[in-house]
């Protein structure tokens, strides 16, 4: 009775790792000195506890949460102000980073807010001086909870490939 109790238990716990072995994320990045956008692999590992597989994401902070206007569809060329993790939670967000060098149809991203509402800023002005454009064309407001990283210290990460996350990097999620 206790064993196969804590065969079930064993196979739960192991069932839950193997479902999801590594956090995936779209990145704004730079190289050549200018923004590219990047679908990286953190380097945190599963960890399972609390019902769940659990990802580190590092240490942030002073987070803040914007709220953005329907069909802000005037964008400039920016670049992250602080290395960030952002949490789109609503609305939907247009990156496009027409400087990077890559094929057109790396350089746009359409994140809309919810479960895969997430990104992470990297591309600060000193490593990128042509950055990237965001709009937020959606026809309801967009909001985006903001977690600058400590130190803007970059979470460890490889990158998977050039270009955003596609729905096979985010499979899992
Ligand atoms: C959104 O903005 C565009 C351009 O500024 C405008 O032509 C359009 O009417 C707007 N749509 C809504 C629903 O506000
Ligand atoms: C990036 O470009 C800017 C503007 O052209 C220039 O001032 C800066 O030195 C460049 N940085 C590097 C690392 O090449
Ligand atoms: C992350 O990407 C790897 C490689 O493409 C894939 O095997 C894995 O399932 C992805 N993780 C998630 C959470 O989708």
């Amino acid at each position: 009775m206790k064993m196969s109790l804590l065969l079930a238990m064993l196979a739960l716990s192991r069932g839950a790792v193997s479902v999801v072995t590594a956090f995936n994320i779209t990145a704004i990045s730079a190289a050549n000195n200018a923004s590219r956008l990047e679908c990286w692999q953190l380097a945190a590992p599963p960890i399972s506890g609390r019902g769940a597989v659990n990802f580190a994401l590092g240490d942030f902070d002073q987070a803040f949460v914007g709220i953005i206007p329907p069909n802000t569809t005037a964008g400039t060329i920016n670049n992250a102000e602080q290395v960030q993790y952002s949490l789109i939670m609503a609305g939907l967000a247009h990156i496009s980073t027409p400087y990077s060098g890559l094929p057109a149809h790396l350089n746009d991203v359409w994140i809309k807010g919810g479960r895969y509402g997430m990104l992470i800023a990297a591309d600060l002005k000193e490593v990128a001086a042509k950055g990237h454009i965001t709009t937020f064309p959606g026809q309801e407001r967009t909001i985006i909870a903001q977690f600058p990283y400590a130190g803007n210290k970059v979470p460890e990460h490889c990158v998977l490939h050039a270009g955003p996350c596609t729905d096979l990097d985010l499979l899992e999620l």
